[in-house]
């Protein structure tokens, strides 16, 4: 794709007859290890299911959904959320004919090489019944520990190569965390190198691929507007807010060596405040924009080891070490950090990055404060919500009706839902699958920003790892600790 930004303008609807992108589908095979799992069941197959339908996966697409058990594909879709999406929840029946048609399970166990050999012929098998060449594309929806011996052992058994006409290309999607600290991220991604080319490995960020977030890069970008008033001058600072109400929904495997600074704020927090506060890019392609990108990660303050207490927060909801069943835990499932970035744009201007579970919203949302010279209650705060009731708001100050001179607030707001009525838009995993099929990694980490995100985080790392000092107790359905009181002035959160 040449112009993100021009592509993720209202053009862009999913009832559209999308044919450019319907030429850019190129005929691809999908792998989907832990094809039983969660996502897979809330996010991949409705995914799929929603691509059939819409007609915009290439014709010669198969998917191999890989399990170490004997699985009946019937069982596994009747087990997925295919049609949450649908009117009444009632799934089209001749999609879902068309999704057991094109997805065939196929059992194997990690461990063992000789399934690997036996998949390559495998795969090698559904070319040659197709008579064309096609993208592999392997999706790791699997507990990152399997992540390494996983990319060695299809490296080793020639799975990463193209397909025997070379034209095609296998590439790696894979879930984050991308390694559990700076120096297992270093490690993971050097053993990835050793087989896959950096640009054959596509790094998912779901919330990349959320329609509002590719909007603050067009109304940043396309809006003269509030060019000029992008930087300390105006802006006194930024809160980046992504609270759930739900707990960790019996993830406990997962979620306890993780924990909500690895789990959002590396990942998908960080990618927002680079999407909020980088530079223009010169050009508006997928390297310019990752390069973009990357200059913002890399010039942010790393959080200073001695000042943890003052900048960053964390807590435990009440009920979790039970439902762990680890009365010792010190995962935290609320974290909240204040960084700085330390370029001419944002010196001194403090970012605000929050999230938590089991709190009382449901809510990510970027609030862009704007300072008033003389009148610090005067002031305007721009609102990116990303989720729910999607849209971008400005609050601004109006004079109330009467004869006085009073003063209140009135929002002036874009909605998605009321400037696009029923026209709706593709979920991030859609748009993962499209993009991966299509070779476009525009929304996707690179290794360098994975790293650079990892580098700002990690004294709260290493230090929150080792005991639970200052960790907080907060209530099931509160609103969770306090956070930074100082640089509430006109906080959002
Ligand atoms: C995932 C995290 O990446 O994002 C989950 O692993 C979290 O813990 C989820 O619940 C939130 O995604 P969304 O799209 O619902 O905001």
């Amino acid at each position: 794709m040449e112009d993100t930004l021009e592509s993720a303008g209202p053009t862009t609807k999913a009832t559209a007859p999308n044919t450019a992108l319907r030429e850019s589908l190129a005929p691809s095979i999908l792998i989907i290890f832990g094809i039983t799992g969660d996502l897979s069941r809330r996010k991949l197959l409705p995914a799929l299911y929603h691509l059939l339908k819409q007609d915009l996966l290439h014709e010669n697409t198969e998917i191999v959904g890989i399990s170490r058990d004997n699985i009946d594909v019937k069982d596994l879709l009747a087990k997925a959320e295919l049609c949450i999406r649908e009117e009444n929840n009632i799934c089209d029946p001749a999609v879902i004919k068309l999704l057991e048609r094109k997805l065939h399970m196929y059992q194997m166990d990690l461990t063992k090489d000789e399934h690997y050999v036996q998949l390559r012929e495998h795969l090698q098998g559904i070319e040659d019944r197709h008579g064309v060449c096609m993208n592999r594309l392997f999706y790791m929806s699997i507990p990152p520990v399997v992540y390494g011996p996983l990319v060695k052992n299809l490296g080793k058994h020639g799975l990463n190569g193209s397909c025997k006409h070379g034209r095609a290309e296998s590439r790696l999607l894979i879930e984050k965390p991308f390694g559990y600290d700076y120096k297992s991220a270093v490690e993971l991604i050097g053993e990835m190198a050793e087989y896959f080319q950096e640009s054959q490995i596509y790094r998912i960020d779901h919330y990349l691929a959320k329609e509002t977030v590719q909007n603050i890069l067009t109304f940043r970008f396309r809006n003269p507007v509030f060019r000029p008033l992008w930087s300390r001058e105006y802006i006194s600072k930024i809160e980046i807010v992504a609270t759930e109400t739900i707990g960790i929904e019996g993830r406990a495997a997962f979620y306890e060596p993780v924990g909500a600074l690895r789990d959002l704020i590396q990942s998908h927090l960080l990618q927002l405040l680079a999407v909020t506060t980088m530079d223009r890019p010169s050009d508006l392609n997928s390297n310019e924009i990752h390069e973009a990108k990357l200059r913002l990660l890399e010039s942010v303050q790393q959080i200073p080891a001695d000042k943890l207490s003052e900048r960053a927060v964390r807590g435990q909801y009440d009920t979790y070490k039970a439902e762990v069943n680890n009365p010792h835990s010190v995962t935290e499932t609320f974290a909240a950090i204040k960084l700085f970035i330390d370029d001419e744009r944002w010196q001194d201007v403090p970012i605000i990055i929050k999230t938590g579970k089991a709190l009382s919203e449901k809510k990510t949302a970027i609030h862009v404060c704007f300072r008033h010279p003389l009148d610090k209650e005067h002031t305007n705060t721009l609102t990116f919500a990303v989720q729910p009731s999607e849209g971008i708001a400005i609050d601004l100050w109006v004079k109330k009706p009467g004869f006085d001179r009073e003063l209140q607030t009135a929002s002036m707001d874009f909605s998605y839902q009321r400037t696009f009525e029923d026209e709706g838009h593709p979920d991030a995993y859609e748009r993962v699958l499209v993009d991966a099929v299509r070779g476009d990694r525009t929304l996707f980490a690179t290794s360098d920003e994975v790293l650079a995100a990892w580098r700002i985080i990690e004294p709260a790392v290493e230090a929150w790892g080792k005991n639970d000092e200052g960790m907080q107790t907060y209530k099931s359905g509160s609103a969770g600790p306090a956070t930074f009181p100082e640089t509430d002035t006109n906080a959002a959160i």
